[in-house]
């Protein structure tokens, strides 16, 4: 294992930076943190400790870089099968954000989250007893024909809005939601620019194999233009 993967494995992949940082402050979010101040499960207000930030800037790191490439990728292949919604997206971009809303409905980067249950609850006339947990489907409420009518398994760029939960719901909600969209339509917008016609190899694409994300690992595209 090289030195890069070792420190990735340990948690230590920023530790470098942050121990710079600290020495350098700027004007960017790792300062804000190193100087943040909050108050703690005991009531003292304090500063986060390294291994605190650590964690945290790890988190953030993976959770924003391991699924928004998988968007992308998603898109990719999606709009390689359905080559009437991308010329139309390629000749009015200004559908674009309501396609990437439709791409994160239909092929959620994040397939499901789980839960540890505290306190016996009840869903659907099936009782749930605490400690147990949770695994809630996401990619099969997004298909959920009753919240997308007339049909969830269809793509269709121009579905009427209506609430997915690609990025959760409540407490944990994605913070990083708004970024991710933002970068799915810059990502699109400027590969259609480019390359309005594309298909893409499946037998030669590769799923990821992670737990808890799913997209492709490669996906050999061939492109062309709009003759
Ligand atoms: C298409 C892209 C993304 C998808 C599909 C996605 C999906 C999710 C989901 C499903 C959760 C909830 C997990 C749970 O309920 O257990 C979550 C939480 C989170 N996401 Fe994202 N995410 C994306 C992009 C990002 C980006 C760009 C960032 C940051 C730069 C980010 C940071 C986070 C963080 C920090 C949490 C934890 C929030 C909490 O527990 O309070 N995500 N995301």
């Amino acid at each position: 294992m090289d030195a890069t993967a070792e420190n990735m494995m340990n948690g230590e992949f920023f530790g470098q930076f942050i121990d710079w940082r600290a020495e350098h402050p700027s004007d960017d979010i790792m300062t804000e943190l190193l100087r943040a101040e909050f108050e703690d499960e005991t009531g003292t207000i304090r500063r986060l400790r390294r291994d605190e930030l650590l964690v945290y800037i790890s988190v953030v790191s993976g959770a924003g870089n391991e699924t928004t490439t998988r968007l992308i990728g998603w898109a990719g292949k999606v709009l390689s099968e359905h080559p009437d919604q991308r010329r139309a997206l390629a000749s009015d971009p200004s559908l674009i954000p309501a396609a990437i809303e439709e791409l994160l409905r239909f092929e959620p980067p994040a397939p499901h989250v789980a839960r540890y249950v505290t306190r016996d609850v009840e869903y659907y006339g099936q009782r749930v007893p605490a400690g147990s947990v949770m695994m809630q489907l996401i990619g099969a409420a997004n298909r959920d024909h009753r919240q997308f009518p007339p049909d969830g398994d269809v793509f269709d760029i121009r579905r009427e809005a209506r609430q997915h939960l690609t990025f959760s719901v409540g407490t944990h909600y994605c913070l990083g939601s708004a970024l991710a969209r933002l970068e799915g339509r810059i990502a699109l917008e400027e590969i259609l620019k480019r390359f309005p016609e594309w298909d893409v190899d499946l037998d030669e694409a590769k799923l990821s194999p992670t737990s808890t994300v799913r997209g492709w690992d490669t996906m050999p595209a061939v492109v062309g233009r709009v003759t």
